[in-house]
């Protein structure tokens, strides 16, 4: 059975006490409750060992919102996946569109990362969508294929199987315009399906594919009963525990 996930993205918000205080906040409000999800929250860099010891033995997993495309060396300013990885986080978000729109993100430099992450232990959180021109044109379910097809299909079945996918329609994220429970639904059976051509039927119904754009306390429980959106990446709705505990207990 495919897991399902909540994860939270922070991207560029919150001081180091910040952080520290939300992840103190975020579990202690879990410590006595039942979840039925897993619950993984993307830190800026420098924020991630110290959250990493806050959540220690909680349910909550740590997560790096990038790593770079080289193992380690002259490359000032980048963080390495072993780096991310020896400070105790287990997952790295890749291919935020974010990242793809402002920092130049290619196909080719996504696939080292992709490579370089699971070579690191950690598991990648890929995330793909397309622009709002792209869905009006309904070039949509093309860009998403092509996106999955041109960073992660060249892995083995083994490693593939340890990927975690994120649909993310770039004209939802940070907008408040969702996508309907029924287009999400729709893209993410799409994606499922693409996953099941190329790496079998069995690997596909083990994938978890996250939906991310404006995802909140009011929307989450919809957008999660459709049967295949396994979870959300959340952004503006992870940054204060009693908005993000709701997205949580949307599983419940
Ligand atoms: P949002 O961001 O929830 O603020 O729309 C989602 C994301 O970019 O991961």
């Amino acid at each position: 059975m495919r897991k399902k996930i909540v994860a939270g993205n922070w991207k560029m918000n919150k001081t180091l006490q910040e952080g520290l205080a939300l992840s103190k906040e975020l579990k202690e409000l879990l410590e006595n409750k039942t979840i039925n999800c897993e619950v993984v929250v993307g830190t800026p860099y420098i924020h991630l060992s110290e959250v990493a010891k806050v959540v220690e033995g909680s349910k909550i997993h740590v997560a790096a919102q990038n790593c770079a495309n080289k193992e380690s060396g002259a490359y000032t300013g980048e963080i390495s996946a072993s780096m991310v990885a020896s400070t105790g986080a287990d997952h790295v978000i890749l291919g935020h569109s974010e990242r793809r729109a402002y920092y130049n993100e290619t196909a080719e430099l996504l696939k080292e990362k992709v490579e370089l992450a699971l070579s690191n232990k950690l598991i990648p959180i890929f995330c793909v969508g397309e622009v709002l021109e792209e869905r009006e044109s309904e070039k949509h379910f093309d860009v998403v294929a092509k996106q999955l097809k041109d960073s992660l299909f060249e892995l083995s079945k083994e490693d593939f199987a340890k990927i975690v996918v994120a649909y993310e329609p770039v004209w939802a994220i940070g907008t408040g315009k969702t996508a309907s429970a029924d287009q999400a639904q729709e893209m993410h059976a799409f994606i499922r399906k693409t996953l099941a051509d190329k790496f079998g039927e069995e690997i596909a119904d083990n994938t978890s594919i996250l939906y991310g754009g404006s995802c909140n306390a009011g929307n989450a429980k919809e957008l999660f009963s459709n049967p295949d959106v396994d979870g959300g990446l959340i952004g503006g709705a992870s940054l204060e525990a009693d908005k993000f505990l709701p997205i949580i207990e949307a599983f419940n």
